[in-house]
């Protein structure tokens, strides 16, 4: 997956730099929801979809990492990364997956653009039967 290089040119993908808090403020799950089809290669977002080449991600934001849903086989690293994913976590493992879980499966460059992770993130966010509210930025 190289879609997202173009933005980063030869810079190597770092952590992001503004925080998920402030990010959320302007973002659009609906954006999301369309930005979101880069990921549905490997991924499906319904409620009890199967898993592809990446666990189906209804319900992830705050759900422990490496659990998913129907069993998916996730990678040591994952499953040794420990926690819950929080707006944070996912804010830098959708940026880089490989620097924020290194020896992750998930074989995807990573989204560069902060307005454009903000708003995957925000429809993520949706994809509950109780959505989780967004966080607000601290003034
Ligand atoms: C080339 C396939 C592929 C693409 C494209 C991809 N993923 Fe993944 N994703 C995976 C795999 C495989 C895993 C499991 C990683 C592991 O076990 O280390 C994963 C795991 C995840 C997880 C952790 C889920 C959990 O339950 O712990 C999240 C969140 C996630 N992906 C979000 C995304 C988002 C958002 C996109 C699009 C911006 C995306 N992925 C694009 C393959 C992919």
């Amino acid at each position: 997956m190289k879609e997202d290089e173009h933005a980063g040119g030869a810079k190597e993908a770092s952590a992001p730099a503004e925080p998920i808090e402030k990010l959320l403020q302007t973002a659009s799950a609906e954006k999301g929801a369309a930005a979101a089809k880069k990921c549905a290669a490997c991924h499906t977002f319904e409620k009890g979809g199967p898993n592809r080449v990446g666990p189906n991600l209804w319900d992830t934001v705050n759900e422990k990492k490496g659990e998913g849903k129907n069993g998916f086989n996730f990678s040591a690293a994952m499953k040794q990364k420990g926690g819950t994913w929080t707006f944070d976590d996912l804010n830098k493992f959708i940026a880089n997956p490989k620097g924020f879980v290194p020896g992750t499966a998930m074989g995807f460059a990573g989204i560069q653009r902060d307005s454009e992770r903000a708003d995957v993130i925000a429809y993520l966010a949706t994809l509950a039967d109780k959505p989780v509210p967004l966080p607000t930025a601290a003034k």
